[in-house]
């Protein structure tokens, strides 16, 4: 049996547990943190069917307190935040009532956003049961819905009231999200952990095949690495952006392919190889490095090339739209080499264009 983890989140008065285990969604104690007051389940549908029995019975709601999202990034929607805000509303979540979030990311940034505004902001709590929700988006405050001018543009930072990672929850998860979950995993190492970096790769066998103790190493490690970054930086305005290593790429790709062709963890693997490729090609990291970092994102099961259909002129096109481009010039997160990212303001566009049609 794994033993319980836990990583705070400190953050003074604001400071939260994360707590990452096996069934700790079925022992109602994760409820402590909400003890007696009024609440409200927000939930992936086909997590809900999946998972939602033990977390209903721990709240104690009836079916009336469940509103179920349906799965896919078109729910992170105005329209289904307007219908989430209706819902509470004839249920008359009081200002200390907290709404609890189960599901992945897209569950997590629409509750945590509806959390940040009903009422000007009540409490939530996080309950991650992608591996990517569980290393990155159920912690940190970032929430958001999307418009159809582009992703997240519309939000808040909210930080939950607590975090609960229950590894079972992850027994039915679909073997290319939990990839795509361990690409985040590995971007930690990547930016700021050599040491980390090398531990993902010695166990990415076991990380592929879900061994239980790996993942909560993992996760656990992660979510430490985030809590650190958010605690120094959490409306990034400074060194909060190395997490997007590989994401300027990734969202390009990502787009090209319709957010129908690839996962986003998927196209910030992606991502990462090409930010290391580009770090190599302008002399910052050695290029056996981005080599050691491409090998290590395959054998976490993850495509490292762009899709022979995208083209580097469109994917430069869709970078320079990216939000994270000022005026003209590509901000990127670039590399020195394993666990050493930095910001460069002024990448030249046509070191970007050799490495995307390389
Ligand atoms: N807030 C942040 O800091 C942050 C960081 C990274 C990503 N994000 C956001 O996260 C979202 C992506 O999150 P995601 O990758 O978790 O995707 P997701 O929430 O869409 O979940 C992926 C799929 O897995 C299914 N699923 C979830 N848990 C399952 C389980 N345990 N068993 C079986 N199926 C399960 C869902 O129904 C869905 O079909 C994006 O909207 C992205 O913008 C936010």
């Amino acid at each position: 049996m794994t033993a319980t983890r836990e990583v705070l989140v400190d953050l003074g008065s604001r400071a939260y547990p994360i707590r990452i285990g096996r069934g700790l969604l079925v022992d109602p104690g994760w409820t402590g943190a909400i003890g007696s007051r009024p609440r409200l389940l927000l939930a992936d549908a086909t997590v809900d069917r999946l998972h939602g029995e033990p977390v209903r019975a721990a709240l104690g709601l009836s079916e009336g307190s469940v509103f179920a999202i349906e799965p896919g990034e078109a729910s992170k929607s105005a329209d289904t935040a307007a219908r989430a805000w209706a819902w509470i509303a004839e249920r008359r979540l009081p200002r200390d009532g907290v709404i609890v979030a189960l599901g992945g990311g897209v569950v997590g940034d629409l509750a945590g956003f509806v959390a940040a505004t009903w009422m000007r902001g009540i409490d939530f709590v996080q309950l991650p049961t992608t591996l990517l929700a569980m290393v990155d988006s159920s912690v940190g405050g970032k929430t958001a819905i999307n418009l159809p001018a582009g992703k997240n543009l519309v939000g808040a930072f909210h930080q939950p009231l607590a975090v609960v990672a229950d590894l079972a929850t992850l027994d039915t998860l679909p073997q290319r999200e939990l990839a795509a979950g361990l690409a985040e995993t590995l971007k930690y190492g990547a930016i700021v952990d050599p040491a980390f970096f090398a531990w993902v790769e010695d166990r990415a066998a076991a990380l592929v095949a879900r061994d239980d103790e790996a993942l909560a190493g993992a996760i656990r490690a992660s979510c430490a690495h985030k809590a650190a970054i958010v605690a120094r930086d959490e409306r990034e305005t400074g060194d909060r952006a190395l997490l997007n290593f590989g994401h300027t790429f990734g969202h390009a790709i990502e787009a090209a392919g319709g957010f129908r062709d690839l996962l986003h963890g998927e196209a910030v693997a992606i991502g990462m190889v090409l930010a290391a490729r580009l770090s190599a090609r302008l002399g910052l990291a050695p290029e056996a490095d981005a080599a050691r970092l491409e090998t290590a994102l395959e054998r976490l099961g993850l495509p490292t090339r762009v899709p022979a259909t995208m083209s580097a002129e469109d994917l430069l096109e869709r970078m320079r739209l990216d939000k994270k481009g000022l005026s003209g010039r590509l901000r990127l997160v670039l590399w020195r080499g394993i666990g050493r990212a930095e910001i460069a303001t002024d990448v030249p566009e046509a070191a970007i264009r050799d490495v995307l049609s390389a």
